[in-house]
Parts: structure tokens; C-alpha cells; sequence
């Protein structure tokens, strides 16, 4: 009988059992929304970047229908052959006008556009210059363009600038943050970064992914919020989170875009949105224009939020976004707290080593627009008790 050439993987299942590293995936019967239905249980859903509720939003969805209607289910074709709709090309001028930049160029998703676009603009003499806690999608961008990659401690513009002084001056150098890092919920430096960058002749670009229709004027992000429009060479924005669909996108100056038109790999080699989630997209940029409430809503539950944890004594780190993690401690101890959440009817999804450090393991929370000052109550009553249960608190 032939032998399982692929056995040690089960190996390596069991060591994450040991190691309290597995977790079953929870399974969603309802629509992503604030109160809904995971593994057959009704809960109050902390753990969704549906921040502004546009996952089920009536004009996104009527917008789909149509667009499926008129132009049906699927693209047929990456964008370079056959597969650029009159749809793609209307989301990309959208994104440009909302973004004030000359272009836009959008790919299948925010991981595509920074993987693609890292790996497009750099060859293996460059240097990145990146944060420690970077999003992987630019870690792995990193990687496949084999330029030589420097880390710095997190935020630490003191240490990134050390480590620009000693390269040579001539040598192509990005420098990288996240806008919001998505486990902590803090925000990256931009105007030390953008200063740096100026100073040293560095390619200035933020993952914005969490900050899209979060942070700045109409959930424009980070850039927008910190007032750091044209020092930021490269922006990436996914349409994943806040904006309730698929995709990612890279803004820009135009010779930027059409140079990723030529040699972004996910954008050449991998099929293009279908027209129901450029349509979706689209009518998102219209909510952020024209119901600013929405937004003004997500922030008001976000301090409702962010207090009442704090007044039980939970330690939510340097969250400035609603990204709240609540720190257990070992992976254990954040699957004791998120399981225990659950049977109280609130999910709260346990993020653990290795995606944040070993001793650092947490639930993550995120409030949206559309979570009741009910739910949220109703979240931190179960908190308050859970937490008491396995003292935390
Ligand atoms: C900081 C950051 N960048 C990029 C991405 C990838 O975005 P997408 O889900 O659209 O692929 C994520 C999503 O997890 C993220 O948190």
C-alpha cells in the first residue's frame, strides 16, 4: 500500500493540539452582521472589519443584483486579456477621485495588492525598511521580490532611521508601515514615517486596509487623518473590510498604476472581480459621500465600547482604532476566554501565537455602526462575568 507521503502534516496538527494552537473554523448561517448565528448559536459578532455594516447594506446589495442582472456572474478573463469591465474601470476613477491621487489600480484582494505591488516595484538589490508587525501580505511581498529586508522594532522611527543610515545612498529603499495594525489596533507613525522618507529618498507606502472608511474624512484613512496627502508614494486600501465586499486596491501616481497594469503578477495571472462586487463597491463609495452618520456611529460605539472594557479592569493595550484586543495571556487562556464568550452568546474570536506574540495571546473585539447599545451591553455584561470566571479581571 502506498505510504502517506503527506503524514508529517498530521504530525504537525497533533503538536498545534498540544500547543492549544488549533482552532476549528466557526461557521456563519446568517448574514456578517452585528447579531447573527454562528455554529447554531445566536450571538453578538465582535469579530467581523464589517465596520460600517455595508456587508447587508440596502444600497450595496441592490447594486449587486443589478449589476448581476446586467451584466452577470463572472468576469470570464483576467484583466489584461478579456476580463477589464466598463464596471472595474468606473470602481478604479471612483477610488482615484476618493483618494485625491492620479490613479487607482484595483486587484482580487488587499493581499494581492500589497504581495503584487512589493514584489512588482523591487528586485533583489533594493532594500525594504519594514515594521515588525506588518501585515503578512507584506512580509510575503517581501519575500518574492528577494530585495534585501530590514526590520524595525515596532513604530520605531528612531531605529528605521539608524537602519537607513547605513545603507548605501544610491540604493532603492522602501519604507513600509501599516496604516492600523490589525491585531493591536494602534496606529502606524506616518508623519515621522513620511518625514524619514522625505529626508532619505525613500518610497514612502501604507497599508491602509483597516483604516478604508474608518479613519479621515469619509473613511478615506490614515493618510487623510494625519494630513499626509502626496508624502505617501504608494497607498494600499482593501474593499474587504469597512466597505463590506472583496478586493484591494493601490492609489497612487499614474505611472505607479500603469507600471502594476504591466507587471503585478495577481493582476495579470489572476481572473478579475465579478461585475456584482465592482457594482458593490462602487455603491460603498457612495454611502461613505453621502451618509457620513454611518461612520460618526462606528466611532460613537467604539468609545462606548472601549470605556466599559477599560472599567472592568481589562487590559485592552494602545488600541486607537475599533480594534480592541483584551489580552488573556498564553493561548489557553484567549481560547478559555473565547470559548466561555461564546456560550454566553458573544463572539469573540481568539487571535494566538503565531500571529501575535506567545504571551500576548487575546480575543480581538471589533464594534461596528450597526452594533445596539443593547448588544454592547449585553457583550460587556459577558465579558465582566467571563472575565471574573477565569481571573482575568
Ligand atoms: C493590515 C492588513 N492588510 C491587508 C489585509 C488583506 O486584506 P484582504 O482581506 O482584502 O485580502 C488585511 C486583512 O486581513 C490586513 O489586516
Amino acid at each position: 500500500m502506498r505510504r502517506d507521503p503527506l503524514a508529517y502534516l498530521g504530525e504537525e496538527l497533533d503538536s498545534l493540539k498540544k500547543q492549544n494552537l488549533y482552532r476549528n473554523l466557526r461557521i456563519l448561517e446568517g448574514e456578517q452582521k452585528a447579531h447573527t448565528t454562528f455554529d447554531h448559536r445566536s450571538v453578538v459578532n465582535l469579530s467581523s472589519n464589517n465596520y460600517l455594516g455595508l456587508t447587508t447594506h440596502p444600497r450595496l446589495r441592490k447594486a449587486a443584483l443589478e449589476a448581476t442582472q446586467a451584466f452577470g456572474v463572472g468576469s470570464g478573463s483576467v484583466r489584461t486579456i478579456a476580463g477589464t469591465m466598463s464596471l472595474h474601470m468606473e470602481l478604479e476613477r471612483r477610488l482615484a477621485e476618493f483618494k485625491k491621487v492620479e490613479a487607482v489600480v484595483v486587484f482580487q484582494s488587499g493581499f494581492t495588492a500589497n504581495a503584487g505591488t512589493v514584489s512588482a516595484i523591487l528586485s533583489k538589490d533594493d532594500v525594504v525598511i519594514s515594521d515588525e508587525l506588518n501585515h503578512a501580505s507584506i512580509i510575503d511581498g517581501c519575500r518574492l521580490s528577494r530585495a534585501t529586508i530590514k526590520v524595525f522594532p515596532h513604530k520605531d522611527v528612531g531605529a528605521a532611521r539608524r537602519i537607513i543610515d547605513g545603507l548605501p545612498a544610491g540604493q532603492r529603499k522602501l519604507l513600509i508601515t501599516d496604516g492600523v495594525f490589525s491585531m493591536d489596533g494602534d496606529l502606524g507613525p506616518l508623519p515621522a514615517l513620511c518625514e524619514l522618507a522625505d529626508n532619505t529618498g525613500c518610497i514612502m507606502m501604507v497599508d491602509d486596509a483597516h483604516a478604508s472608511g474608518v479613519f479621515g474624512k469619509n473613511g478615506r484613512g490614515t493618510i487623510d487623518h494625519f494630513g499626509m496627502h502626496s508624502r505617501v508614494d504608494i497607498q494600499v486600501g482593501t474593499l474587504s473590510k469597512a466597505i463590506g465586499a472583496l478586493g484591494g486596491y493601490v492609489a497612487g501616481n499614474r505611472n505607479l498604476i500603469e507600471f502594476l497594469y504591466h507587471r503585478a503578477r495577481p493582476f495579470l495571472f489572476s481572473t478579475s472581480h465579478p461585475p456584482a462586487v465592482a457594482a458593490a463597491c462602487i455603491a460603498a463609495l457612495d454611502v461613505l459621500m453621502e451618509e457620513p452618520e454611518v461612520m460618526e456611529r462606528l466611532w460613537e460605539n467604539t468609545r462606548f465600547f472601549k470605556e466599559g472594557l477599560a472599567r472592568l479592569g481589562f487590559d485592552t493595550g494602545i488600541s486607537e482604532s475599533p480594534i480592541t484586543p483584551v489580552i488573556a495571556g498564553d493561548s489557553a487562556k484567549a481560547n478559555q476566554l473565547s470559548d466561555r464568550l461564546f456560550e454566553a452568546g458573544v463572539f469573540a474570536q481568539a487571535i494566538v501565537y503565531p500571529t501575535v506574540a506567545r504571551d500576548r495571546a487575546r480575543v480581538r473585539t471589533i464594534v461596528t455602526a450597526t452594533h445596539t447599545r443593547d448588544d454592547l451591553q449585553y457583550a460587556l455584561d459577558a465579558f465582566a462575568r467571563v472575565g471574573r470566571q477565569i481571573g482575568l479581571i
